[in-house]
Protein backbone atom coordinates (compact mmCIF):
# COMPACT_ATOMS: atom_id res chain seq x y z
CA UNK A 1 0.00 0.00 0.00
CA UNK A 2 1.01 3.64 -0.88
CA UNK A 3 2.65 5.29 2.20
CA UNK A 4 0.01 8.39 2.47
CA UNK A 5 2.64 10.51 4.84
CA UNK A 6 5.17 10.00 2.17
CA UNK A 7 4.53 13.03 -0.43
CA UNK A 8 6.55 14.38 -2.78
CA UNK A 9 5.64 18.05 -2.77
CA UNK A 10 6.09 20.38 0.31
CA UNK A 11 3.34 22.39 0.88
CA UNK A 12 2.17 25.61 3.47
CA UNK A 13 -0.82 24.21 5.51
CA UNK A 14 -2.01 26.48 8.10
CA UNK A 15 -4.40 24.93 10.98
CA UNK A 16 -6.99 26.86 12.61
CA UNK A 17 -8.84 25.36 15.76
CA UNK A 18 -9.80 27.05 19.62
CA UNK A 19 -9.32 23.31 21.04
CA UNK A 20 -5.19 22.94 22.10
CA UNK A 21 -5.90 19.12 21.85
CA UNK A 22 -6.86 19.43 18.32
CA UNK A 23 -4.00 21.30 17.57
CA UNK A 24 -1.66 18.87 18.72
CA UNK A 25 -2.90 15.72 16.93
CA UNK A 26 -3.38 17.87 14.05
CA UNK A 27 0.44 18.65 14.53
CA UNK A 28 1.08 14.98 15.42
CA UNK A 29 -0.20 13.83 12.51
CA UNK A 30 1.84 16.28 10.27
CA UNK A 31 4.73 15.93 11.92
CA UNK A 32 4.53 12.50 9.75
CA UNK A 33 4.41 15.10 6.24
CA UNK A 34 6.39 17.14 4.20
CA UNK A 35 4.16 19.35 4.70
CA UNK A 36 5.03 22.55 6.63
CA UNK A 37 2.24 23.02 9.42
CA UNK A 38 1.36 26.41 11.65
CA UNK A 39 -1.54 27.15 13.54
CA UNK A 40 -3.81 30.22 14.95
CA UNK A 41 -6.56 29.48 17.23
CA UNK A 42 -9.21 31.44 15.53
CA UNK A 43 -10.04 33.14 12.31
CA UNK A 44 -8.57 36.88 13.41
CA UNK A 45 -5.26 35.04 13.60
CA UNK A 46 -5.78 33.24 10.86
CA UNK A 47 -6.14 36.31 8.87
CA UNK A 48 -3.54 37.94 10.23
CA UNK A 49 -0.87 35.19 9.59
CA UNK A 50 -2.29 34.73 6.03
CA UNK A 51 -1.48 38.30 5.18
CA UNK A 52 2.06 37.78 6.13
CA UNK A 53 2.38 34.54 4.25
CA UNK A 54 1.22 32.74 1.16
CA UNK A 55 -0.08 28.89 2.27
CA UNK A 56 -1.60 26.41 0.11
CA UNK A 57 -4.31 25.15 2.58
CA UNK A 58 -5.92 26.59 5.11
CA UNK A 59 -7.26 23.55 7.21
CA UNK A 60 -10.25 25.54 9.64
CA UNK A 61 -12.87 24.24 12.29
CA UNK A 62 -16.09 26.00 12.13
CA UNK A 63 -17.39 26.76 15.56
CA UNK A 64 -14.75 29.12 16.86
CA UNK A 65 -15.36 32.35 19.17
CA UNK A 66 -14.04 35.68 17.42
CA UNK A 67 -14.70 34.37 13.66
CA UNK A 68 -15.39 30.80 12.91
CA UNK A 69 -14.79 29.00 10.03
CA UNK A 70 -17.16 29.34 7.53
CA UNK A 71 -16.35 33.40 8.06
CA UNK A 72 -12.71 32.77 7.71
CA UNK A 73 -13.35 30.82 4.22
CA UNK A 74 -15.38 33.35 2.53
CA UNK A 75 -13.00 35.60 3.44
CA UNK A 76 -9.98 33.98 2.17
CA UNK A 77 -11.90 32.67 -0.80
CA UNK A 78 -12.48 36.61 -1.73
CA UNK A 79 -8.83 37.94 -0.69
CA UNK A 80 -6.17 34.69 -1.00
CA UNK A 81 -5.28 31.88 -2.90
CA UNK A 82 -5.56 29.24 -0.55
CA UNK A 83 -7.63 26.22 -0.90
CA UNK A 84 -10.13 25.81 2.53
CA UNK A 85 -11.15 22.68 4.19
CA UNK A 86 -13.32 23.07 6.74
CA UNK A 87 -13.75 21.01 9.95
CA UNK A 88 -17.02 20.31 11.04
CA UNK A 89 -18.29 19.94 14.96
CA UNK A 90 -20.92 17.79 16.09
CA UNK A 91 -23.06 20.86 17.81
CA UNK A 92 -24.66 21.06 14.40
CA UNK A 93 -24.59 19.39 11.08
CA UNK A 94 -24.18 21.04 8.39
CA UNK A 95 -24.55 19.94 4.99
CA UNK A 96 -21.82 19.02 2.01
CA UNK A 97 -23.27 22.46 -0.23
CA UNK A 98 -23.31 24.64 2.47
CA UNK A 99 -19.40 24.20 2.68
CA UNK A 100 -18.53 23.85 -1.06
CA UNK A 101 -20.54 26.99 -1.88
CA UNK A 102 -18.56 29.27 -0.19
CA UNK A 103 -15.63 27.69 -2.03
CA UNK A 104 -14.51 25.38 0.65
CA UNK A 105 -12.02 22.44 -1.17
CA UNK A 106 -13.57 20.00 0.74
CA UNK A 107 -14.48 19.33 4.23
CA UNK A 108 -14.04 16.26 7.33
CA UNK A 109 -16.44 15.18 10.10
CA UNK A 110 -14.73 15.37 13.84
CA UNK A 111 -13.84 12.86 15.15
CA UNK A 112 -11.58 11.85 12.29
CA UNK A 113 -8.78 9.39 11.46
CA UNK A 114 -5.85 10.71 11.09
CA UNK A 115 -5.51 9.08 7.67
CA UNK A 116 -8.50 11.02 6.53
CA UNK A 117 -7.48 13.83 7.10
CA UNK A 118 -4.06 13.13 5.62
CA UNK A 119 -5.81 11.77 2.53
CA UNK A 120 -8.26 14.42 1.93
CA UNK A 121 -5.16 17.24 2.42
CA UNK A 122 -3.05 15.14 -0.17
CA UNK A 123 -6.32 15.30 -2.59
CA UNK A 124 -6.95 19.29 -2.48
CA UNK A 125 -3.29 19.50 -3.32
CA UNK A 126 -3.10 17.55 -5.85
CA UNK A 127 -5.99 18.90 -7.86
CA UNK A 128 -4.34 22.53 -6.72
CA UNK A 129 -1.47 21.33 -8.27
CA UNK A 130 -3.25 20.58 -11.70
CA UNK A 131 -4.80 23.79 -11.56
CA UNK A 132 -1.92 25.97 -11.23
CA UNK A 133 -0.42 24.11 -14.33
CA UNK A 134 -3.37 24.71 -16.39
CA UNK A 135 -3.17 27.81 -15.57
CA UNK A 136 0.34 27.79 -16.43
CA UNK A 137 -0.41 26.42 -20.06
CA UNK A 138 -2.97 29.32 -20.64
CA UNK A 139 -1.00 31.88 -19.32
CA UNK A 140 1.89 30.83 -22.04
CA UNK A 141 -0.83 30.03 -24.79
CA UNK A 142 -2.37 33.99 -24.06
CA UNK A 143 1.99 35.79 -24.17
CA UNK A 144 2.71 33.86 -27.57
CA UNK A 145 -0.68 34.95 -28.85
CA UNK A 146 -0.08 38.37 -27.50
CA UNK A 147 3.37 38.22 -28.84
CA UNK A 148 2.51 36.99 -32.44
CA UNK A 149 0.28 39.65 -32.58
CA UNK A 150 2.63 42.22 -31.99
CA UNK A 151 4.93 41.41 -33.97
CA UNK A 152 2.11 40.91 -36.92
CA UNK A 153 1.05 44.74 -36.09
CA UNK A 154 5.17 45.88 -36.27
CA UNK A 155 5.45 43.68 -39.82
CA UNK A 156 2.28 45.79 -40.85
CA UNK A 157 3.39 49.20 -40.21
CA UNK A 158 7.48 49.02 -41.15
CA UNK A 159 7.67 52.18 -40.20
CA UNK A 160 12.07 52.87 -40.07
CA UNK A 161 13.28 53.38 -36.46
CA UNK A 162 10.00 51.75 -35.18
CA UNK A 163 10.91 49.77 -31.79
CA UNK A 164 7.10 48.83 -31.68
CA UNK A 165 7.16 51.34 -28.81
CA UNK A 166 3.35 52.86 -30.62
CA UNK A 167 1.92 49.43 -30.18
CA UNK A 168 1.86 49.61 -26.29
CA UNK A 169 0.92 53.06 -26.10
CA UNK A 170 -1.90 53.19 -28.01
CA UNK A 171 -3.36 49.99 -25.81
CA UNK A 172 -2.30 52.10 -22.57
CA UNK A 173 -3.73 54.84 -24.00
CA UNK A 174 -6.65 53.51 -24.35
CA UNK A 175 -6.89 51.21 -21.28
CA UNK A 176 -6.75 54.46 -19.47
CA UNK A 177 -9.65 56.34 -21.37
CA UNK A 178 -11.94 53.38 -20.48
CA UNK A 179 -11.42 53.31 -17.01
CA UNK A 180 -11.58 57.01 -16.77
CA UNK A 181 -14.90 55.98 -18.83
CA UNK A 182 -16.28 53.70 -15.71
CA UNK A 183 -16.30 50.92 -18.30
CA UNK A 184 -16.45 47.17 -17.49
CA UNK A 185 -12.77 45.56 -16.46
CA UNK A 186 -13.27 43.50 -19.63
CA UNK A 187 -13.77 46.49 -21.92
CA UNK A 188 -10.38 47.55 -20.44
CA UNK A 189 -8.35 44.71 -20.83
CA UNK A 190 -9.83 43.55 -23.83
CA UNK A 191 -9.17 47.09 -25.63
CA UNK A 192 -5.14 47.21 -24.06
CA UNK A 193 -4.81 44.13 -26.62
CA UNK A 194 -7.01 45.33 -29.47
CA UNK A 195 -6.30 49.20 -30.23
CA UNK A 196 -2.49 48.25 -31.07
CA UNK A 197 -4.02 46.38 -34.12
CA UNK A 198 -5.73 49.73 -35.34
CA UNK A 199 -3.63 50.39 -38.50
CA UNK A 200 -2.86 46.79 -39.13
CA UNK A 201 -4.60 46.87 -43.00
CA UNK A 202 -1.49 49.34 -43.80
CA UNK A 203 0.18 46.01 -44.79
CA UNK A 204 -1.86 46.58 -47.80
CA UNK A 205 -0.46 50.23 -48.57
CA UNK A 206 2.42 51.16 -51.06
CA UNK A 207 5.47 52.14 -49.20
CA UNK A 208 5.45 54.87 -51.73
CA UNK A 209 2.30 56.28 -49.90
CA UNK A 210 2.94 55.28 -46.43
CA UNK A 211 6.32 56.42 -46.34
CA UNK A 212 6.08 59.70 -48.07
CA UNK A 213 8.07 62.72 -46.83
CA UNK A 214 5.44 65.15 -47.49
CA UNK A 215 1.50 65.95 -47.66
CA UNK A 216 -0.51 62.84 -49.86
CA UNK A 217 -2.38 63.94 -53.20
CA UNK A 218 -5.92 63.19 -52.90
CA UNK A 219 -5.65 60.19 -54.96
CA UNK A 220 -3.18 58.79 -52.29
CA UNK A 221 -4.95 59.46 -49.76
CA UNK A 222 -8.01 57.57 -51.30
CA UNK A 223 -6.17 54.60 -50.94
CA UNK A 224 -4.59 55.10 -48.05
CA UNK A 225 -8.51 55.09 -46.37
CA UNK A 226 -8.61 51.61 -47.69
CA UNK A 227 -6.32 50.20 -44.41
CA UNK A 228 -9.69 50.61 -42.62
CA UNK A 229 -11.00 47.76 -45.13
CA UNK A 230 -8.23 46.05 -45.34
CA UNK A 231 -7.69 45.32 -41.51
CA UNK A 232 -11.39 44.85 -41.01
CA UNK A 233 -11.30 42.13 -43.51
CA UNK A 234 -7.94 40.32 -42.26
CA UNK A 235 -9.92 40.62 -38.91
CA UNK A 236 -12.51 39.81 -39.43
CA UNK A 237 -14.99 36.42 -38.37
CA UNK A 238 -12.70 35.29 -35.35
CA UNK A 239 -14.06 33.64 -32.23
CA UNK A 240 -11.61 35.44 -30.27
CA UNK A 241 -13.01 38.69 -28.20
CA UNK A 242 -10.14 40.87 -28.59
CA UNK A 243 -10.19 40.36 -32.34
CA UNK A 244 -13.46 41.11 -32.69
CA UNK A 245 -12.91 44.15 -30.88
CA UNK A 246 -9.99 44.65 -33.05
CA UNK A 247 -12.33 44.22 -36.31
CA UNK A 248 -14.69 46.89 -34.49
CA UNK A 249 -11.62 48.92 -34.02
CA UNK A 250 -10.11 48.55 -37.76
CA UNK A 251 -13.07 49.31 -39.06
CA UNK A 252 -14.17 52.51 -37.14
CA UNK A 253 -11.09 54.83 -35.91
CA UNK A 254 -11.44 57.11 -39.11
CA UNK A 255 -14.40 57.96 -38.51
CA UNK A 256 -15.55 61.53 -36.94
CA UNK A 257 -18.50 62.38 -34.33
CA UNK A 258 -19.84 64.65 -36.88
CA UNK A 259 -20.59 62.17 -39.72
CA UNK A 260 -16.66 63.45 -41.58
CA UNK A 261 -15.14 59.96 -41.40
CA UNK A 262 -14.12 56.91 -43.32
CA UNK A 263 -14.92 54.73 -44.06
CA UNK A 264 -18.49 54.72 -43.80
CA UNK A 265 -19.25 58.20 -42.41
CA UNK A 266 -20.76 57.07 -39.71
CA UNK A 267 -22.20 59.56 -36.79
CA UNK A 268 -22.30 59.35 -33.02
CA UNK A 269 -22.90 56.95 -31.04
CA UNK A 270 -23.96 54.64 -34.50
CA UNK A 271 -19.60 54.70 -34.30
CA UNK A 272 -18.48 52.05 -31.78
CA UNK A 273 -17.35 53.14 -28.25
CA UNK A 274 -13.75 51.45 -29.35
CA UNK A 275 -13.60 53.46 -32.41
CA UNK A 276 -14.51 56.59 -30.80
CA UNK A 277 -11.94 56.21 -28.01
CA UNK A 278 -8.98 54.84 -30.50
CA UNK A 279 -9.84 57.90 -32.95
CA UNK A 280 -8.33 60.02 -30.08
CA UNK A 281 -5.63 58.23 -28.90
CA UNK A 282 -4.43 57.22 -32.36
CA UNK A 283 -4.48 61.32 -33.05
CA UNK A 284 -3.02 61.72 -30.02
CA UNK A 285 0.13 59.47 -30.49
CA UNK A 286 0.23 60.69 -34.08
CA UNK A 287 0.72 64.30 -32.90
CA UNK A 288 3.28 63.18 -30.29
CA UNK A 289 5.36 61.88 -32.79
CA UNK A 290 7.67 62.06 -35.53
CA UNK A 291 6.10 61.19 -39.19
CA UNK A 292 7.86 61.56 -42.72
CA UNK A 293 5.55 64.48 -43.04
CA UNK A 294 5.82 66.25 -39.74
CA UNK A 295 7.66 66.70 -36.54
CA UNK A 296 6.65 65.84 -32.87
CA UNK A 297 4.29 68.72 -31.52
CA UNK A 298 4.64 70.20 -28.09
CA UNK A 299 2.09 69.53 -25.87
CA UNK A 300 0.09 72.67 -25.25
CA UNK A 301 -0.24 72.62 -29.47
CA UNK A 302 -1.57 69.25 -29.60
CA UNK A 303 -4.03 69.85 -26.11
CA UNK A 304 -5.46 73.17 -28.91
CA UNK A 305 -5.40 70.87 -31.79
CA UNK A 306 -7.47 68.11 -29.90
CA UNK A 307 -9.94 70.50 -28.13
CA UNK A 308 -10.51 72.09 -31.46
CA UNK A 309 -12.09 69.24 -32.49
CA UNK A 310 -14.76 68.17 -29.74
CA UNK A 311 -18.01 67.34 -31.10
CA UNK A 312 -16.58 67.42 -35.01
CA UNK A 313 -14.09 64.72 -34.78
CA UNK A 314 -14.08 63.61 -31.55
CA UNK A 315 -16.47 62.45 -29.06
CA UNK A 316 -17.77 65.46 -26.80
CA UNK A 317 -17.49 62.69 -23.26
CA UNK A 318 -14.58 61.07 -24.46
CA UNK A 319 -12.77 64.22 -25.42
CA UNK A 320 -13.40 65.68 -22.32
CA UNK A 321 -12.14 62.76 -20.01
CA UNK A 322 -9.34 63.25 -22.37
CA UNK A 323 -8.37 66.56 -21.70
CA UNK A 324 -9.21 66.31 -18.40
CA UNK A 325 -6.40 64.04 -17.77
CA UNK A 326 -4.37 65.41 -20.40
CA UNK A 327 -0.88 64.85 -17.98
CA UNK A 328 -1.40 61.68 -17.41
CA UNK A 329 -1.11 60.44 -21.29
CA UNK A 330 1.41 62.76 -21.88
CA UNK A 331 3.45 60.85 -18.93
CA UNK A 332 2.33 57.77 -20.96
CA UNK A 333 4.20 58.76 -23.68
CA UNK A 334 7.06 60.06 -21.85
CA UNK A 335 7.56 56.44 -20.30
CA UNK A 336 7.19 54.86 -22.98
CA UNK A 337 9.75 55.38 -25.82
CA UNK A 338 11.22 58.51 -26.70
CA UNK A 339 9.21 61.66 -26.33
CA UNK A 340 10.56 64.13 -28.86
CA UNK A 341 8.21 66.77 -28.25
CA UNK A 342 9.93 70.84 -28.19
CA UNK A 343 8.85 73.20 -26.32
CA UNK A 344 10.34 75.87 -29.43
CA UNK A 345 8.76 76.47 -32.79
CA UNK A 346 10.76 75.85 -34.81
CA UNK A 347 9.37 72.09 -35.42
CA UNK A 348 7.86 71.05 -38.76
CA UNK A 349 4.17 71.16 -38.94
CA UNK A 350 2.26 68.96 -41.23
CA UNK A 351 0.40 70.59 -44.35
CA UNK A 352 -2.65 69.91 -43.00
CA UNK A 353 -1.90 71.90 -39.71
CA UNK A 354 -0.09 74.34 -41.84
CA UNK A 355 -3.16 75.00 -43.91
CA UNK A 356 -5.20 75.50 -40.36
CA UNK A 357 -3.81 79.08 -39.88
CA UNK A 358 -5.32 79.16 -36.05
CA UNK A 359 -2.92 76.54 -34.65
CA UNK A 360 0.73 78.30 -34.38
P1 LIG B 1 -1.16 58.33 -38.81
O1 LIG B 1 0.04 59.09 -39.21
O2 LIG B 1 -0.95 57.24 -37.82
O3 LIG B 1 -2.24 59.32 -38.28
C1 LIG B 1 -3.43 58.88 -37.70
C2 LIG B 1 -4.42 60.02 -37.55
O4 LIG B 1 -3.89 60.98 -36.64
C3 LIG B 1 -4.72 60.77 -38.81
O5 LIG B 1 -5.72 60.14 -39.57
C4 LIG B 1 -5.18 62.11 -38.26
O6 LIG B 1 -6.51 62.01 -37.77
C5 LIG B 1 -4.28 62.29 -37.06
N1 LIG B 1 -3.07 63.03 -37.50
C6 LIG B 1 -1.91 62.50 -37.91
N2 LIG B 1 -1.03 63.46 -38.22
C7 LIG B 1 -1.66 64.64 -38.02
C8 LIG B 1 -1.25 66.02 -38.17
O7 LIG B 1 -0.14 66.33 -38.56
N3 LIG B 1 -2.16 66.97 -37.84
C9 LIG B 1 -3.40 66.66 -37.40
N4 LIG B 1 -4.21 67.68 -37.10
N5 LIG B 1 -3.82 65.37 -37.26
C10 LIG B 1 -2.95 64.39 -37.57
P2 LIG B 1 -5.82 60.41 -41.17
O8 LIG B 1 -5.67 61.84 -41.46
O9 LIG B 1 -7.06 59.74 -41.65
O10 LIG B 1 -4.56 59.65 -41.74
C11 LIG B 1 -4.48 58.26 -41.76
C12 LIG B 1 -3.10 57.83 -42.14
O11 LIG B 1 -2.79 58.29 -43.46
C13 LIG B 1 -2.00 58.42 -41.25
O12 LIG B 1 -1.80 57.64 -40.10
C14 LIG B 1 -0.80 58.37 -42.20
O13 LIG B 1 -0.25 57.08 -42.26
C15 LIG B 1 -1.42 58.65 -43.54
N6 LIG B 1 -1.31 60.11 -43.86
C16 LIG B 1 -2.23 61.06 -43.67
N7 LIG B 1 -1.80 62.25 -44.13
C17 LIG B 1 -0.57 62.03 -44.62
C18 LIG B 1 0.41 62.88 -45.25
O14 LIG B 1 0.21 64.06 -45.45
N8 LIG B 1 1.57 62.28 -45.63
C19 LIG B 1 1.81 60.96 -45.45
N9 LIG B 1 2.97 60.45 -45.85
N10 LIG B 1 0.92 60.14 -44.86
C20 LIG B 1 -0.26 60.68 -44.45
C1 LIG C 1 -2.14 63.87 -41.52
O1 LIG C 1 -3.21 63.60 -41.96
O2 LIG C 1 -1.62 63.07 -40.73
C2 LIG C 1 -1.39 65.10 -41.94
C3 LIG C 1 -2.14 65.78 -43.05
C4 LIG C 1 -1.37 66.85 -43.73
O3 LIG C 1 -0.14 66.83 -43.77
O4 LIG C 1 -2.00 67.72 -44.29
FE1 LIG D 1 -5.50 54.38 -39.15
Amino acid sequence: MMNIFENSQTAEILIVDDEPMIRDLLENIMEKTNYACYFAKNGETALEMLSRQTFDVVLTDIDMPVMGGIELAKIIKSKFTADVIVMTGQTRSYQYDEIINIGASDFVEKPFSPREIILRVNRVLRERHLKQETRKTHDELKESYLDSIHRLVMAAEYKDEDTGDHIVRIGQYCSLIAKKLNLSREFKETIYYAAPMHDIGKIGIPDKILLKPGKLTSDEFETMKNHTLIGSRLLAKSKSKILQMAHEIALTHHEKFNGGGYPNQLKKTDIPISGRIVAIADTFDALTSKRPYKDPYPPEIIYDILKKERGKHFDPEVLDIFITNFDQFLKIRGKIGTFEGRTDQHFMLSERDKEDGEIV
